[in-house]
């Protein structure tokens, strides 16, 4: 197995990070936001993102899970939901790359059962191309190719979150 050179270099990612924090920062002025990062995969994008954001907010997490290796099995499991109550709170819930969209999907409709205010989606990375099940994505930072990607958070296997940079994963006989 390759972990190669980056595919989005820290210089990338921390620009783009501005980008969405200051987007996020005009649209959630005034507002009651609470910005919920899906772990484990996000947990460097979200505080990375949290601390550039300039507008009052609390932060929760949620755990889930839904990949096996690098094949999604399609079935998700809540380890941890969020505690904050969220009735009238403007949720924002950051996601680190959305594949097949099943994972959100369930998530969004978890949350607005519950009945936020308003609830947004941010996602770090989209494979939009393999998208199966259609999930309103309001903050992308970059739309990325049909690969599987590691680092930034993201794993194969449970390896190589703490890479700085995205790499592409390549598997070697
Ligand atoms: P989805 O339910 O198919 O959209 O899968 C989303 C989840 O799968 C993400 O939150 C990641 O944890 C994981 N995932 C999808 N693609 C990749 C990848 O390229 N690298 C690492 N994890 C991935
Ligand atoms: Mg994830």
């Amino acid at each position: 197995m390759v972990v190669g050179k980056p595919f989005l270099t820290v210089e990338q990612i921390h620009q783009k990070n501005k980008e969405l924090a200051d987007r996020i920062s005009a649209d959630y002025k005034g507002s009651n936001l609470l910005a919920v990062g899906i772990l484990k995969g996000a947990f460097i994008f979200f505080s990375d993102l949290v601390r550039l954001i300039r507008v009052p907010l609390t932060i929760d997490f949620l755990v889930a899970s839904s990949y096996m290796k690098s094949e999604t099995s399609g079935e998700i499991k809540l380890h941890y939901n969020i505690r904050e109550e969220i009735a009238d709170k403007d949720v924002l819930l950051v996601e680190d790359i959305v594949d097949t969209g099943i994972t959100l999907n369930y998530l969004r409709e978890r949350i607005l059962n519950e009945g936020p205010r308003s609830l947004k989606i941010c996602t770090f990375l989209d494979k939009k191309g393999r998208r199966e099940v259609d999930v309103p994505i309001d903050y992308v930072g970059f739309e990325i190719p049909n690969e599987f990607v590691v680092g930034y958070g993201l794993d194969y296997d449970i390896k190589y979150r703490n890479l700085p940079y995205i790499s592409i994963f390549k598997k070697t006989a």
